[in-house]
């Protein structure tokens, strides 16, 4: 008997990245899963994967902040599996145009709202209708770091994500006593091939250099964290986000200059200023 054996999950944004993962993670514990994304072919090929390893799934595509799709996305998982137990709402758009605030495009800011959080309340919406006639379900949003700390850039991303984690608390707290559990996981920086053409490396050093951890964050973590949350394992854990970040936001800001200088424990490093 596998961990998630005859629930039915349905992935946003699993077309790649950390969805894809997700879906393979979901599937691998026995779930079927209904593959969504944007893109038909980069859907196909995670259901693809997934049939390969001797997993369930369906291919549905759809754009998360269209009200109809979700209509849609949400009848053919019924249609096709009889039920919705798990939503992981992890499709978003980071366009990287939202640099600061001086210079906010109102059109970049509203785009970043429409995908990233319209896009969620949506899928929560659809599903939720089904969950409690089924009598309860797990939600998982995807949310960011981004959400939990003022950013450099992207402050409508962070904005959005922010919203999502807000979403996600009042998700559980309406309608948690009727068996939703909503939780959302913050993901630190997770390096995969669709996101490497995005980030300079002296970022991934910067990032790296701040991690509690002696290795970068993997798809994996986030497909594993999702499984745990998705289960009953989980079953007390309502209305939480849970850091998948390697420790980055837990220490204080000056923690990668010190550790450079050295190791010790009196205030950042070395030995008291009278002892040197
Ligand atoms: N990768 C990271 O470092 C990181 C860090 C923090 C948070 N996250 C979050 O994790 C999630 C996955 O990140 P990722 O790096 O795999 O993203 P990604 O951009 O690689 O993949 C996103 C997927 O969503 C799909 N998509 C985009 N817009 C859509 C829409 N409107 N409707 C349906 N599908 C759509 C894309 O086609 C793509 O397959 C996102 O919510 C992201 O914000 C990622």
């Amino acid at each position: 008997m596998k961990l998630l054996d005859e629930k039915v999950g349905i992935v946003t944004g699993a077309g790649g990245g950390i969805g894809r993962c997700v879906a393979l993670a979901l599937t691998a514990a026995g779930a079927a899963v209904v593959v969504s994304d944007i893109r038909q072919a980069a859907a196909d090929e995670t259901v693809a994967l997934i049939r390969q390893a001797g997993g369930e799934a369906i291919a549905v595509v759809g754009d998360i902040s269209e009200e109809a799709d979700w209509v849609r996305l949400v009848a053919a998982t019924i249609e096709r599996f009889g039920a919705v137990d798990i939503l992981v709402n992890n499709a978003a758009a980071a366009s990287f145009k939202d640099r600061d605030i001086l210079s906010m495009d109102v059109a970049v800011w509203d785009a970043a709202m429409r995908i990233n959080l319209r896009g969620p309340m949506l899928g929560c919406k659809h599903v939720l209708a089904a969950m409690l006639q089924q009598g309860g379900g797990a939600i998982i949003n995807i949310a960011s770091g981004a959400a939990l700390t003022g950013q450099l850039s992207q402050p409508a991303y962070g904005a959005a994500k922010a919203a999502t984690i807000s979403l996600t608390r009042s998700v559980a707290t309406l309608y948690g006593k009727q068996g939703i559990r909503c939780n959302a996981i913050a993901p630190g920086l997770i390096m995969h091939e669709g996101l490497a053409a995005f980030f300079p490396e002296e970022h991934i050093r910067i990032d790296s250099d701040n991690l509690l951890t002696p290795s970068p964050g993997k798809p994996e973590d986030i497909a594993n964290a999702v499984v745990f949350l998705a289960s009953p394992n989980s079953g007390f854990i309502n209305a939480q986000v849970l850091s998948v970040d390697g420790g980055l936001l837990a220490h204080t800001p000056g923690y990668a200059q010190a550790r450079a200088l050295g190791q010790g424990s009196v205030g950042y490093v070395g030995k008291p200023k009278a002892e040197s």
